[in-house]
């Protein structure tokens, strides 16, 4: 048996489909399983890595996991930690962790994903680690102003980077549940390097649309960081390092290509399977 958490997810979501699709045994864990929406064969099971008891008991008879930790990730892993020790047959874990990882400046994305890949490495005996940047369908959070007016205001600056396709993600991650991917990192990237502007033309190539593209001011960032989590300290540490010309993610990685074999989906693909939510 294999467990996924997160499995409702960007990531999650084409980890549960690819490994059902193999045949493979899967529990997923979901806060609302009623809603999840998974494959038939699927055995969903309710909670999240916030209520560690609930994956204490998903982990029964488990010895591989995928492990997606979403909102307070720190505490997670400590949670997911202390169940994996206590149910003690997980052999191997995938973690979905970030190149914030490696970003020279320190912020609390690269914190709490850092203490996330410390603490569950301690506590399984073969991890592997995923270091994404940024997702094609980040550009999800551009939909609604889109279809509405025709235009995008970036949160984010305009930084060249080579956003990464969730479901690539997910094809490596399944790769990485075999052992011989043990103890390996991989920092995941798309295959091309493109600012928000170029996605932003895309989408308008795409849709026959003209799209105006302008970018929010720092302090807008950060005081809409800040509704959402209510700590203005670290949401000006995180802009700052999002915004950052040194953002890790700008340079394309060869990962994904090595390890699924062909090349990695580039962001007009991606845009083009989900125009619909533009229109
Ligand atoms: N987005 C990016 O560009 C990016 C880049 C690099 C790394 N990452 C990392 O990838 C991981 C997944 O991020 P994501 O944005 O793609 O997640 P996501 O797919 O939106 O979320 C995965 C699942 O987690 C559950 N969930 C959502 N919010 C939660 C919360 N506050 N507490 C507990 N469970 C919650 C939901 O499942 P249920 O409702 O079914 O429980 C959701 O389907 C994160 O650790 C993130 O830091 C993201």
């Amino acid at each position: 048996m294999l467990l996924v958490t997160g499995a409702t997810g960007k990531v999650g979501r084409h980890v549960v489909r690819n490994l059902a699709g193999r045949g493979i045994q899967v529990r997923a864990l979901s806060r609302r399983p009623g809603e999840a929406d998974l494959p038939e064969s699927v055995e969903v099971v309710p909670g999240s890595p916030e209520d560690p008891a609930s994956v204490a008991a998903a982990l029964h008879g488990v010895e591989r996991a995928f492990v997606v930790l979403v909102g307070d990730v720190e505490a997670q892993a400590a949670g997911f930690a202390e169940a994996a020790r206590a149910a003690g047959a997980l052999k191997h874990v995938v973690l979905l962790s970030s190149s914030a990882v490696v970003h020279p400046l320190q912020h609390r994305i690269r914190a709490e994903h850092e203490a996330a890949e410390r603490i569950v490495g301690a506590a399984v005996p073969s991890l592997t680690v995923l270091r994404p940047g940024p997702f094609h369908s980040n550009a999800l959070w551009w939909a609604a102003s889109i279809r509405d007016e025709g235009r995008v205001r970036c949160l984010v600056g305009d930084n060249p980077g080579a956003p990464v396709d969730p479901a690539d993600v997910a094809g490596v991650g399944v790769a990485a549940l075999s052992p011989e991917h043990a103890g390996r990192v991989y920092e995941l990237t798309g295959p091309q390097v493109l600012s928000s502007a170029d996605q932003t033309r895309i989408l308008g190539e795409l849709l026959g649309r003209r799209l105006d593209f302008a970018v929010a001011t720092e302090e807008e960032t950060v005081a809409m960081f800040t509704a959402i989590t209510g700590d203005r300290g670290t949401a000006e540490g995180n802009v700052r390092a999002l915004r950052s010309r040194r953002v890790p993610w700008a340079r394309v990685r060869p990962a994904v290509d090595e390890v699924l074999g062909r090349p990695a989906r580039p962001f007009r693909d991606w845009a083009a399977e989900h125009l619909a939510a533009y229109r």
